[in-house]
């Protein structure tokens, strides 16, 4: 495949990677500013960049998206107005009014579109869901999982920025939650969640626990002012399963009374691979959707993402744009 991507920060180095990695292409580059685009597109053997985004996505299979969470939306259906498939990073957009208009974009215009969710696609996943299905640890009862780091406090950046859409629920909260609608696969039916915000009004830190069907718990945490431990306990009636890096795993560990058994899937490159890869299978296949990451998917996240950031406060700029917002 052919691509595009859309923004040259950080995380485009591993798209990058997995994307030629697997054999395809990355053909243009797209940026805020012509020169800084061109002087990435170089480093990095790029043949075209640019800022117009239509210009830069003729002849691509698909665009990859991975500029801050504020900018997602537009990104993303000017692209799909224009019938380029789209992976975006996640969160998919900063509330549900936006994925919403991004959802009914791809279907308007009969397009693929799927939030990069790469946790989701990640082999270890179905052994750990095997483990599950068989009984091996009963039912699952609590999920105890966080993800958070401690990142300088720079008031302009993507992760503190209101503007942006900062905070640690939509970067790094939506990795454990991801994790509890893996395992549970249905929404929870209370939440309750409790902040430290920043300066500058986004969650610096956030506890949440959640309670599904059959009283089955999730306590989970995100923070870009801490430290957490970032690995993932799901615990069953029966045993246990730990999930060491729990949002990028390879590997997992089962335990039964005294018996522990370790299984181990390394990534082929660095784990990107697998979201591409469905990608080109759901492209290959014409579908608009992916059944890993389907539109209902990301629309329950976010609608679960609004109501925690309705209880700890949080309310970004964009969110009084065009309707109700939060
Ligand atoms: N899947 C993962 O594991 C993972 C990991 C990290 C991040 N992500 C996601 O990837 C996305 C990008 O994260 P990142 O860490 O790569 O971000 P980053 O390093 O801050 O880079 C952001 C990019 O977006 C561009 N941009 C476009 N509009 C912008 C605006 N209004 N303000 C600031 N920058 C703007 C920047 O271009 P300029 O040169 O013009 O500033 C830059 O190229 C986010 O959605 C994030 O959640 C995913």
């Amino acid at each position: 495949m052919r691509w595009l991507i859309v923004g040259h920060g950080k995380i485009t180095a591993n798209f990058i990677e997995a994307a030629r990695g697997i054999g395809h292409e990355v053909v243009a580059v797209a940026g805020r500013n012509s020169e800084r685009a061109s002087t990435f597109a170089n480093k990095n053997g790029i043949e075209k960049s640019g800022e117009d985004l239509l210009i830069l996505s003729e002849g691509v299979d698909a665009a990859y998206i991975a500029t801050p969470h504020s900018e997602h939306c537009n990104g993303t259906t000017t692209l799909l107005e224009n019938g380029v498939p789209v992976l975006c990073e996640k969160p998919l957009a900063v509330n549900h009014r936006q994925v919403e208009q991004m959802v009914d974009t791809a279907k308007e215009s009969n397009t693929f579109l799927m939030e990069a969710m790469w946790t989701r696609h990640l082999p270890i996943y179905e052994e750990i869901t095997d483990w599950i299905n068989k009984g091996l640890i009963g039912e699952p009862k609590l999920i105890d999982a966080s993800l958070g780091f401690n990142a300088p406090y720079e008031p302009e950046s993507r992760l503190w920025n209101p503007k942006l859409a900062g905070g640690s629920l939509l970067d790094v909260g939506i990795y454990p939650l991801t994790l509890a609608d893996l395992i549970y696969e249905n929404s929870p039916e209370n939440i309750s969640a409790l902040v430290e915000l920043s300066p500058d009004g986004v969650d610096a830190h956030v506890a949440m626990t959640l309670q599904y069907q059959n009283s089955a718990l999730a306590k989970l945490g995100s923070a870009i002012n801490l430290s957490l431990p970032n690995s993932a306990l799901i615990l069953g009636e029966s045993g246990f399963i730990e999930i060491p890096n729990f949002w990028c795993a390879q590997k997992a560990f089962l335990s039964q009374g005294s018996e522990k058994r370790e299984s181990l899937r390394p990534h082929d490159i660095n784990g990107f691979e697998y979201q591409i890869h469905e990608v080109e299978k759901c492209l290959s296949e014409g579908l608009m959707q992916s059944p890993k990451v389907s539109w209902e998917c990301s629309l329950s996240m976010i609608r679960l993402m609004d109501n925690i950031r309705s209880q700890i406060g949080v309310i970004y700029p964009v969110d009084s744009e065009g309707h109700d917002g939060v």
